[in-house]
């Protein structure tokens, strides 16, 4: 039987998304370094096993796909990657396809598309975890459109579906996918951190129970907060555990395969500021810390204390979220936007929301009124559309309580602090960086420019040297 695709590497992600392949009546030819696997994928591969070619040399493999070939990597990514490459591309005739689906550094992504030689490459971000991989993740492409639009319908045909539009879409040349895809990342770390600081204000400001906390939860999810995070951490509130909450016994130690960081590094290299994302990396990284944060607990005291009663309401953490997820994602697509004028790209805003509304960690009902403003006002920050302008209006009181509330007591909010004092730093006209200026200038003849008269380089009384 021929293949109309090919994957390679079985592990959990790629055998979940062959299966997928093979559901949706398309023939799929697979290899994996270990033989074994291979067999015992097909073999547990029930009904659609008639639909997959186990093969168990890369010779095989290859000459079981119809040519042009499409051949799906799904390895894990760094060097495997460039290894796998070389090991392919000798069966490979030019107008063969290499797509790497891995969470690539979208750097490695530009250095394999401009390599590629004697095949083609794509490099694409897949969002949705396992269960997105089986039944429907959010694919974000980047490469030749003309390779995007050749394996199209296979992807589109797997993708996640919103309203019955699939989730996949080309995002631009080269690593403009794996890009997009670590943006989704480093917002997925916010969504959850700014979850988890909101969960800390309820369990230690409060008093709450993991359950109680979880019903709080179930009951945003049905309102403007309506995710699939927001879902699942109601579900893991709920878990229980030998009679215990699950959560009250899983250490407060947060693992990171580092995606989430790449996405801090870039914007940094692009000036583009991204607070509650950074924050929540930081925040990640200092969770790792136990063993110093138990010998600052015991120097210092506990941060966390009860709050008052009355301090903050259930109804101001939920505003506190909304503005923080509002805040958050401006952020994210401003990002998108340095991007894209730094490399060329001309990322398209309302489709990256679009094809994150279903499949991906990140999907939610707010993505789709993000891609009507993102639409409506192209060039215009998400704040300031008039939708969120709103939004944010009103729920910025509740942020401020809330952070008030925080560090009045000791709640560490790192994300949504770093949120609201991005928010009140977008909204003064006059802030205080002339003292920057006036430092830089004194300490390093480094001149600046003022209100009251034209031309730069200029310099203050202070002959630039210390007193
Ligand atoms: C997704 C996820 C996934 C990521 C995990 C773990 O979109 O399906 O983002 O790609 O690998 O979330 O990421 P961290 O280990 O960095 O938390």
């Amino acid at each position: 039987m021929a293949a109309q695709i090919g994957l390679i590497g079985l592990g959990t992600m790629g055998a979940m998304l062959a299966l997928n392949i093979a559901e949706k009546g398309f023939q799929i030819a697979v290899w994996n370094r270990t033989t074994a696997v291979t067999h015992q994928f097909k073999a547990e591969a029930g009904a659609l096993a008639g639909q997959i070619v186990a093969t168990e040399t890369l010779a095989e493999f290859v000459a079981a796909i119809t040519p042009p070939r499409s051949i799906i990597l799904m390895v894990p990514a760094g060097p495997v990657v460039d290894d796998q490459i070389a090991a392919l591309k000798g069966h490979l005739g030019p107008d063969d396809l290499i797509i790497d689906a891995g969470n690539a550094n979208f750097h490695d992504t530009n250095r394999r598309s401009a390599a590629a030689s004697g095949y083609r490459f794509l490099g694409m971000g897949v969002s949705g975890g396992e269960e997105g991989a089986r039944h429907g993740p959010s694919i974000m492409g980047g490469g030749a459109r003309e390779d995007w639009d050749r394996v199209a319908p296979v992807l589109e045909a797997i993708s996640a579906k919103y309203e019955g539009t699939p989730c996949a879409t080309w995002m631009g040349p080269g690593g403009a996918g794996h890009f997009v895809k670590a943006v989704h990342n480093g917002i997925e770390y916010a969504d959850m951190q700014m979850i988890a600081e909101i969960y800390g204000v309820m369990r230690d400001g409060l008093g709450m129970e993991a359950a109680a906390i979880g019903d709080v939860l179930d009951g945003w999810n049905k309102g403007p907060l309506q995710s699939y995070l927001i879902e699942i951490s109601a579900a893991v509130s709920k878990a229980v555990d030998g009679g215990k909450p699950m959560l009250d016994v899983i250490l407060d130690k947060a693992g990171q395969k580092g995606t989430g960081r790449w996405t801090v590094i870039e914007a940094q290299q692009l000036s583009a500021p991204i607070p509650v994302i950074e924050a929540a990396v930081m925040a990640r990284n200092v969770s790792a810390r136990l063993e110093e944060r138990q010998a600052g607990e015991a120097v210092f005291g506990a941060a966390p204390v009860a709050l008052p009663a009355g301090a903050v309401t259930v109804a101001q953490l939920e505003q506190a979220m909304i503005a923080g997820k509002i805040l958050c994602y401006a952020q994210g697509f401003a990002l998108i936007v340095a991007a894209s004028a730094e490399f060329g790209w001309d990322l398209p805003l309302p489709d990256i929301a679009r094809v994150w509304r279903e499949g991906c960690i990140i999907r939610s009902s707010m993505l789709n009124d993000m891609a009507t403003a993102l639409e409506q006002g192209p060039g215009r920050g998400l704040m300031l559309a008039p939708f969120f302008a709103d939004h944010l209006k009103a729920a910025t009181p509740g942020l401020r309580a809330v952070v008030s509330a925080g560090a009045a007591h000791g709640l560490p909010l790192p994300a949504l602090s770093a949120g609201l004092a991005w928010f009140d730093m977008m909204r003064t006209g006059r802030s205080t960086a002339n003292m920057i200026q006036a430092q830089r200038d004194f300490f390093g003849a480094h001149g600046f420019e003022r209100l009251d008269q034209a031309g730069k380089g200029l310099h203050g009384p202070w002959g630039g040297h210390m007193v």
